[in-house]
């Protein structure tokens, strides 16, 4: 691993390993050790490639963007920055459901609903999917999330609201540097009988457009066989004033 910064945490077993990101135990079982790797994946699993720097850009982008929203007194799993592609969060109990809220039609919402790709939409959307790749992460509702135990009602309620309190900050913070947050997915997990937002906030897992041009800045140019994503995505740490090496 790169960098120096790691001296009171040291990464222990690993935990889980996803598509884009492992998360490891240490010494401090209250948290975990999220390492960013350059792997990137697309279709639940079906395309996956290497692209170089992409860990180091995301994990100091999910830094700054979670910063950001626990300032504005949304409640986050992170707590530090521990090297160039490695963070340390709260330990969370993950709730197996995607938060998705979308400001313009992109994606799926398209796909589904013979929507155009760009309609600005009158009020943001927010939909619930089941974290799934095998199933391909069908979207459900809150009555699927309580019949099958995903989650209570009080969970429901508080992801909805803090899904759509993340858009009240981040819209106009993207806004500001000429940037359409397009639509983004959200993960919630409990730690000490809180709900707090828990995985990532990067371009992976949203859609951001540039205001004028309308060019794509995340995982669709990969998506799509685009070329420049991890230039598109240090364009956005470099509006952002996100400090990358
Ligand atoms: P969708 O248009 O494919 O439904 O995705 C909406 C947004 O949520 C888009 O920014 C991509 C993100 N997303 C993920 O990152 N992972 C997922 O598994 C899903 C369902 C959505
Ligand atoms: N995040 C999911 C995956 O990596 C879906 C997608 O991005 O297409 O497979």
């Amino acid at each position: 691993m790169s960098s120096s910064t790691t001296e009171s945490v040291s990464r222990g077993s690993e935990l889980y390993r996803g598509k884009a990101k492992t998360v490891y135990h240490c010494d401090d079982s209250s948290r975990l050790v999220l390492h960013f790797r350059n792997d990137t994946s697309a279709f639940d699993g079906g395309k996956v490639d290497q692209l170089n720097r992409k860990g180091e850009v995301n994990n100091r982008i999910n830094a700054f963007v979670m910063e950001k929203l626990a300032a504005a007194g949304v409640p986050t799993h992170f707590d530090r920055l521990l090297s160039a592609e490695e963070s340390l969060v709260k330990r969370l109990d993950m709730l197996p459901v995607e938060c998705v809220v979308r400001n313009i039609a992109a994606g799926s919402l398209c796909k589904r609903l013979g929507v155009e790709e760009g309609l600005e939409l009158e009020t943001p959307l927010f939909e619930f999917f089941l974290k799934n790749d095998e199933l391909h992460d069908p979207m459900i509702n809150d009555h699927h999330i309580r019949l099958f135990g995903w989650g209570t009602q009080e969970q429901i309620d508080e992801m909805q609201r803090q899904t759509l309190a993340v858009n009240d900050v981040l819209k106009p913070m993207f806004a500001d540097i000429g940037i359409l947050l397009v639509d983004y997915k959200l993960e919630f997990g409990m730690y000490e009988g809180k709900l707090l937002l828990g995985d990532e906030f990067t371009p992976d897992g949203c859609r951001l457009w540039d205001a004028e041009t309308r060019k794509k800045l995340d995982k669709d140019r990969f998506r799509r066989d685009m070329g420049g994503v991890v230039e598109a995505y240090e364009e956005v740490a470099r509006r952002l004033g996100v400090p990358l090496d």
